[in-house]
């Protein structure tokens, strides 16, 4: 791809601009000179978010076709990052969001579309995940807007707040033994969320690359590895215990458990464990201006920190669960005792949640 951004500064729509990938790529298409407009599906709140006065607010659900037109409306460019993965019927929620964004793309002005999806692993002739089937079926009909259209494919993105880093720091953290399956020695390939956000930057403005293209870092890592960087960075002692025979239910389930992750995502995630989700070498995004992407320690280094200028640290709209409770981590415990208690405290809100629903 070619080098964007300067001199090319266009209208862009970010849907989804509320998520974790949506509210670090907006402050970077700003600094690139695009003007934006953020969409959330929610009342806008500005407040929540440090560019939050800096962009037009258009309220927009996907699935609303008349919300979906207004929103293009007068819009050059698309970035869709829409994802309704913790929700029931998660699949035709997103099949619905797509088509009808598809569709109302088609009839407007815009010339460009790029979608942030999943890396396809080779599942060895089982079926793919509910999660990864998804995430590729909205890619073909995003794709069926006859616009150039790319799809970017990240695996596990690096970032305090992102879905994937947040399992594997809650896991890693709570459990001083870390029961590894022997089935789970499949390799991944982290990337980093600001080389996520570099490359939807350089995607939008290079309309001549269509298609799919994988996102990943320059370290391959087996799962335990994994593990075992993010102990290192956080300066933890953890001992992995390789375990012969553990179904991938219930792997599943203790992930559900032991995070406090939406727990339909905990199970898509375990389901993936099993196979290698690495880039396919032909087809992998590279940096048009031939700077390094950053490393896995590097990255899980700046999640860890408090640099609010790293998009890896914390960002004030991050999802509630994936927020540091400072109160909690003022207390002096071992970081196992303060994973438990957060946990316990967030368990504790949720059925006071359903509590007050059941109640209404
Ligand atoms: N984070 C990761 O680890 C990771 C890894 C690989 C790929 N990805 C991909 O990256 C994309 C973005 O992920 P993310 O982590 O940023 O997700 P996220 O934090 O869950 O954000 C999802 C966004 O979708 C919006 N949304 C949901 N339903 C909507 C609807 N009906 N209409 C309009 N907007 C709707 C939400 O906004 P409102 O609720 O405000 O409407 C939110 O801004 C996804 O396609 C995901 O598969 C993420």
């Amino acid at each position: 791809m070619t080098a964007s951004g300067e001199g090319t500064a266009r209208r862009v729509l970010v849907l989804g601009a509320t998520g974790y990938v949506g509210s670090r790529l907006v402050p970077a298409l700003l600094a690139a000179g695009h003007d934006v407009v953020a969409s959330s599906s929610r009342a806008p709140d500005p407040a929540a978010y440090a560019w939050g006065t800096s962009v037009e607010w258009r309220r927009c659900d996907a699935t609303d076709p008349g919300q979906v037109a207004q929103a293009l409306d007068g819009v050059d460019m698309l970035c869709y990052l829409v994802h309704s993965l913790d929700g029931p019927r998660f699949a035709e929620r997103d099949r619905l969001a797509a088509r009808t964004t598809a569709e109302a793309v088609s009839r407007s002005a815009v010339h460009r579309v790029v979608y942030l999806s999943g890396l396809v692993p080779d599942p060895g002739g089982r079926p793919l995940s509910d999660h990864l089937a998804s995430r590729h079926e909205v890619e073909s009909l995003l794709a069926s807007s006859g616009r150039p259209t790319l799809a970017l494919r990240a695996g596990i993105v690096i970032g305090a707040g992102s879905t994937s880093f947040e399992i594997v720091r809650q896991l890693a953290t709570l459990l001083l033994v870390q029961p590894v399956p022997s089935w789970m020695r499949s390799r991944v390939q982290p990337v980093a969320v600001s080389d996520v956000v570099r490359a939807l930057v350089e995607a939008l403005g290079d309309e001549d690359v269509t298609g799919s293209l994988d996102l990943g870092g320059p370290d391959v890592l087996r799962y335990p590895a994994l593990l075992a960087t993010f102990s290192r960075c956080a300066g933890l002692l953890r001992v992995r215990l390789p375990v012969p025979l553990a179904p991938s239910t219930a792997v599943g389930l203790g992930m559900a458990a032991l995070s406090s992750a939406p727990p339909r995502t905990a199970l898509a995630l375990a389901h993936s464990l099993r196979d290698d989700m690495v880039c396919r070498p032909d087809r992998t995004w590279a940096p048009a201006d031939g700077g390094p992407l950053l490393d896995a320690e590097t990255a899980i280094r700046r999640a860890l920190s408090r640099d609010p200028s790293a998009p890896e640290s914390a960002g004030r709209g991050d999802a509630v669960w994936t927020r540091r409770q400072p109160l909690l981590e003022a207390i002096p415990s071992p970081a196992s005792v303060r994973a438990a208690s957060l946990l316990a405290v967030r368990r504790a809100r949720e059925v006071s949640g359903q509590a007050r629903r059941l109640l209404r």
